[in-house]
């Protein structure tokens, strides 16, 4: 079955000709959806309004916004779906689901295979470019949150039916290098025996032997030529310092409980090769041009042009994702590019973008998107910082979280933290507010679907199992269970929305009134304590509520746990 709201608007729109706009009610009196249309008609029924031509020939000139409501009403046919509608206030239109139709689609919902989420007509090749930590560079916040963000996009495009390619963009590839390996040949150390942590030191290290010792700069500088141009043991130790650093990456990936695996490396370093066709390209199609010796390319209305090759000769970040973009659209055939990457680099991928339309590299029909998102702050609101005053790493994040919860309940308290707030938005890292299993949190979440687990199991216990593929819904006559109803059937269409629109929080929220919800269900309809279809009926809705929670928490990324 189509999403209710859906079915309606599409019956309504065949009267009103204008979109009905259904919102939910904002209050249960006015029903479960209503919707202003008749406002917006009486608008294009006063003199010269019309230009458009929208207005249906029903709805004569001045006629009063609630004479429109009444007369639309006589017109629309939803008795199957819907209670009689009612004209409400200056002429909004209430409408209220049958309980018969909430509870067939709520049935249809349990017994589907998706758990009720539609999937697309049009299946979409989508990267996910998310993640991208650096090599001998700690995991940073903002890899963090990109991970959580970038984990959850993909489980939300996968399950409405798209084929996901994930990217993970590494920083493996650069003039860091040089001075990296340098110091390692400097030390004569083994670089296979570093670890992320000890390479993360060889770093620090080998910037300060940069700074102090002009000679080892410039042998620095020419390890990078030597790394460029494929010397054996300068590759062979670079390769040693990735191998490393992905090991770390993915302990990383196994203490977050993310999907991403090697398979999705796709590192800076993959591009070299085609970093001097993009240059040469763009200046034989005339669009990068030679400014103080750098190659630019200069964007109308941007004051700073986008650097595709330095002046020395070296390509740079620009350039590795401007044949990113050509291998993702031409060898992937993807058709949506997403880039899950903090809030700072936005007018980087604004810049690539569009440069990447100019050369016809993002062709019509191909969308890219920069998924942005603030930062992490302390208590104090300024950028979170450990208590000795170093920026904070994922494992120290984890920890503090871990400190006072158990691994699943602090991992869901840190990622339900980062998806819960709207993506641009800065947040506090109060971890005792993350972990409480009250409020608007992860682990409160967890604690309605492992309560809803206790009833269905004590029922179970009992000899009551409810069957997904056979079990009904018969009686739905309270209103508690009638709006618990309402609200589970309207879960595909936020997974839809989150889909489209890329901003998990709409998830969260979602989630969240469902357990709200459910909560105020338990208080005014008994379960166990109910008898004979009231019961069962009870039983089953418990059920379909619980596989919303589960697997709403599953694409947010957060473990469902059975008890707690
Ligand atoms: N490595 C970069 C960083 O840590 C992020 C890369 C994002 N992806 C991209 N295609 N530029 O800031």
């Amino acid at each position: 079955m189509a999403s209710i709201p859906a079915l309606l608007a599409e019956r309504i729109q065949a009267v009103s000709v204008l979109d009905p706009e259904l919102r939910p009610a904002t209050r249960p009196q006015f029903g479960h959806y209503q919707s202003n249309v008749a406002l917006r008609l009486a608008a294009l029924a006063k003199d010269g309004a019309d230009e458009a031509g929208e207005r249906p020939e029903w709805v004569a000139a001045g006629m009063a916004p609630r004479q429109i409501a009444e007369a639309l009403v006589e017109r629309v046919d939803l008795s199957d779906l819907t209670e009689p509608l009612e004209v409400a206030g200056p002429g909004f239109i209430n409408i209220r689901v049958r309980s018969s139709v909430l509870a067939t689609v709520v049935t249809e919902q349990l017994a589907d295979i998706h758990a009720g989420i539609a999937q697309t007509s049009e299946p979409a090749r989508v990267v996910v470019d998310y993640s991208a930590p650096n090599v001998a560079k700690p995991m940073h916040v903002g890899n963090l949150r990109s991970t959580i963000i970038g984990d959850c996009l993909v489980r939300v495009l996968r399950a409405v039916g798209d084929t996901v390619i994930p990217q993970n963009h590494i920083g493996d590839w650069g003039t860091q290098f040089g001075m990296l390996v340098e110091q390692i040949l400097f030390e004569g150390i083994d670089a296979s025996t570093l670890t992320l942590a000890t390479s993360v030191e060889l770093y620090q290290r080998a910037q300060q032997h940069f700074r102090s010792d002009e000679a080892f700069a410039e042998a620095a500088r020419r390890r990078v030529v030597a790394l460029q141009s494929g010397d054996e043991q300068t590759r062979a130790i670079w390769k040693s310092l990735i191998d490393v650093s992905k090991a770390g990456f993915n302990a990383a990936y196994a203490r977050l409980g993310v999907l991403l695996t090697d398979d999705d490396l796709a590192g800076e370093s993959i591009y070299n090769d085609a970093l001097p066709k993009v240059a040469t390209d763009l200046e034989a199609a005339g669009i990068a041009v030679i400014d103080q010796g750098a190659l630019c390319v200069f964007i109308p209305g941007d004051d700073a042009p986008l650097i595709i090759r330095k002046s020395d000769g070296g390509y740079g970040y620009a350039a590795t994702d401007l044949a990113a973009i050509r291998h993702r659209v031409d060898d992937l055939a993807a058709r949506r590019l997403v880039y899950v990457v903090g809030s700072p680099q936005a007018h980087h991928f604004h810049q690539v973008f569009a440069v990447a339309r100019m050369a016809g590299w993002l062709p019509d029909g191909v969308s890219a998107e920069h998924v942005g998102f603030g930062s992490v702050l302390g208590p104090d609101g300024k950028m979170f910082k450990t208590r000795d005053g170093k920026a904070v790493t994922l494992d120290t994040l984890l920890d503090a979280a871990e400190e006072v919860a158990a691994p699943d309940i602090a991992m869901a308290a840190v990622k339900y933290a980062d998806l819960s707030n709207a993506l641009h938005k800065d947040y506090v890292f109060d971890i005792d507010r993350m972990v409480a299993t009250t409020g608007d949190t992860g682990p409160y979440l967890q604690y309605a679907h492992a309560r809803v687990n206790q009833i269905l199991r004590k029922a179970a216990a009992e000899g009551d199992v409810v069957d997904d593929a056979t079990a009904t819904i018969t009686v739905l006559a309270e209103p508690a269970e009638q709006e618990l109803a309402l609200l589970l059937t309207r879960f595909s269409d936020t997974v839809a929305e989150v889909a489209d629109g890329l901003q998990p929080h709409k998830l969260c929220g979602y989630l969240f009134e469902v357990a709200t919800t459910l909560s105020s269900f338990y208080e005014k309809c008994p379960v166990l304590k109910a008898e004979g279809e009231v019961r069962r009926s009870r039983l089953v809705l418990c059920r379909a509520t619980q596989r919303v929670l589960a697997t709403g928490l599953d694409l947010l990324g957060i473990v469902a746990p059975e008890r707690m």
